[in-house]
């Protein structure tokens, strides 16, 4: 024991930072100037060299035909929609716990969000659920790899098949993971992936990618990105500017070749700190560990939830659906700090009025439905998520 009030090593508590990109930045950072000072004497700011470099190595990386370097996640999800031509009338199926962009991208091509509760042992989209969830309108279904760990691709992929739908992936927080060997963005209709600073594989800004097999809707997007261009001046549609920048694309392509190596090191930090949680009173997902087969998460967050303080409030629904004031009181988390994962669901309904309550199957006895972004809450999680503020939305921005 030491005396009062020295300190005692073994209660030492040092506060580690959730995210450091500075020490990330650091180990790089010869690499990184190389690469931008290579931009600066190019000047191909716009779609440069880069761009389409990293686009073919991101493309192989994710063992897919195409890839689309983009200024966002969410724009890959909204123009990938787009590209398959979903749009106002149409519903798209989407897990109900998610970061928002995930429903956002569904709201801003005109379709409807209509939510599937997740599995609690994996935090993903709850393949169960989502026949009961489909209606004449569904024209595709959404399945996000939540924190890095795959969802349940073959059941997801078998219900598309079924009802013809294509099923879309998020994979915003997947890069690198595989799902049976294949990897997150190349089992679905596209993959949509965001290079957000804090993300296993981020920019030094805004940027994001579109992956997939499908050579229609990579030429599509491609214009949409681009004011709607097939050439210079050539413009199809009427569209955006949602351009992958050249700098980044230059920092993307450094970074990518030290992605592998970054995951398996936050695997191995994950498995450490689950071992350690797992002494306390806290609640994990569970995490795959290596040389468990070929399924293999990206290392990514995933929510703790401390059992004492974060209860997983019930989010079934009574018949007809939730009035919005109880959802936002019974779903929100009672601990919701700096630093926590999407706490999205309560936001997430405010701001997508036009969409659905979570769909459930038939109440199974015993088991406890909820969406854990709702619910967990330590606020002192993963390194990417300490940048993360909780989503505040106060209005709604209509389709256009
Ligand atoms: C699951 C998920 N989907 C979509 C997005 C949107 O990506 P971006 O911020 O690049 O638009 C994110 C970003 O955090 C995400 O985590």
């Amino acid at each position: 024991m030491g005396r009062m009030g020295a300190e005692d090593p073994a209660r030492v508590s040092r506060a580690v930072p959730l995210v450091d990109l500075k020490a990330q930045h650091a180990a790089i950072a010869a690499e990184v100037q190389a690469a931008i000072d290579n931009v600066m004497s190019n000047t191909d700011f716009i779609l440069g060299a880069d761009v389409a470099e990293f686009e073919s190595e991101f493309a192989r990386y994710c063992d897919a035909e195409h890839c689309v370097g983009l200024d966002s996640g969410m724009s890959a999800l909204e123009l990938g929609m787009r590209a398959m031509g979903i749009g106002p009338g149409d519903e798209v199926i989407t897990p109900a716990g998610s970061f928002i962009a995930s429903s956002s991208a569904i709201s801003f091509t005109g379709a409807r969000p209509v939510w599937v509760d997740v599995d609690p042992k994996t935090y993903n989209i709850d393949p169960a659920l989502i026949e009961a969830a489909i209606t004449p309108s569904t024209r595709a279904i959404m399945a996000v790899h939540l924190y890095g760990q795959p969802a349940e691709m073959d059941r997801i992929l078998a219900i598309g098949r079924k009802h013809d739908l294509p099923v879309i992936e998020d994979a915003c927080q997947s890069h690198g993971a595989r799902y049976k060997g294949r990897r997150t963005g190349s089992m679905g209709a596209f993959g949509a992936f965001s290079f957000y600073p804090a993300k296993n594989l981020g920019a030094y800004g805004d940027a994001g990618a579109l992956t997939t097999n499908d050579a229609g809707i990579a030429e599509k997007v491609r214009m949409m990105r681009n004011y709607g261009q097939r050439e210079k001046y050539d413009h199809v549609y009427l569209a955006w500017n949602r351009r992958l920048d050249t700098i980044q694309a230059a920092v993307l392509r450094v970074k990518l070749r030290h992605l592998d190596r970054w995951n398996e090191l936050r695997r191995t930090i994950a498995s450490d700190a689950a071992a350690h949680i797992a002494r306390g009173r806290a609640r994990l997902p569970p995490l795959r560990r290596r040389g468990r087969g070929p399924r293999t998460r990206a290392g990514r967050a995933c929510g703790a939830r401390h059992i004492d303080r974060d209860p997983l409030p019930r989010a079934d629904p009574p018949p007809g659906g939730v009035p919005r004031g109880r959802l936002r009181a019974g779903l929100v988390p009672r601990h919701r700090g700096r630093g926590q994962a999407n706490p999205l669901a309560a936001d997430v309904s405010r701001a997508h009025r036009g969409g659905s309550a979570p769909r459930r199957g038939r109440a199974r006895p015993g088991r406890q439905r909820f969406s854990p972004s709702l619910s967990s809450s330590t606020g002192r999680k993963y390194p990417h998520q300490s940048t993360m503020g909780r989503a505040r939305v106060y209005g709604f921005l209509p389709p256009a």
